[in-house]
């Protein structure tokens, strides 16, 4: 297989409800190699987002490894957590947490800028993405502005 861009390794996380102990996922082994197309499915409450959100390193896992990148996570800090979090992870969200003051440009502009790209880089890199999704036309609007396929493109 090609390399392994995310790889868990006995993963498990277990909610704590009072007394009650909810074992969402016991022990989860996963590599994902690059340029992999993976849909995760399964019913209701069976734990997609909890395995999206230790994948993406939102949450820790109680157990377990998660590689990014073949870079073990288990022991970064919050900041090592979050710098490699904004360099190598992208979410498109169920709902699409946009910034509602800023334009469709804006909103695409302000991560990059955040991660170290200068104003002007991010202006055109922005353009050339939203270009690529089919929003060119768009790129002034406010998220209120788009309809929801829209909003989840930017
Ligand atoms: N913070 C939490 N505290 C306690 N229990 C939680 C918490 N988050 C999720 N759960 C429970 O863990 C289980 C898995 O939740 P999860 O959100 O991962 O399910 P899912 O597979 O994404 O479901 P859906 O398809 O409905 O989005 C559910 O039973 C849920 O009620
Ligand atoms: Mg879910």
């Amino acid at each position: 297989m090609s390399e392994a861009v995310l790889s868990l390794e006995r993963v498990t996380r277990t909610y704590r409800q009072g007394s009650e102990r909810l074992h969402v996922l016991s022990g989860v082994d996963l590599v994902l190699g690059r340029g992999e197309i993976v849909a995760l499915v399964g019913p209701s409450g069976a734990g997609k987002s909890t395995l999206l959100h230790q994948s993406g390193l939102l949450e820790r896992p109680d157990g377990g490894e998660v590689r990014i990148l073949g870079r073990p996570t288990a022991k970064l800090g919050d900041v090592e957590r979050t710098r490699l979090r904004r360099e190598t992870i992208g979410f498109v969200y169920q709902f699409h947490h946009l910034l509602a003051d800023f334009t469709a440009e804006e909103n695409v502009v302000l991560p990059q800028m955040l991660a170290g790209t200068a104003r002007r880089a991010a202006r055109v890199r922005a353009a050339e993405l939203l270009a690529q999704v089919g929003l060119s036309e768009r790129q002034a609007h406010r998220p209120g502005k788009l309809s929801g396929g829209e909003q989840q493109r930017v």
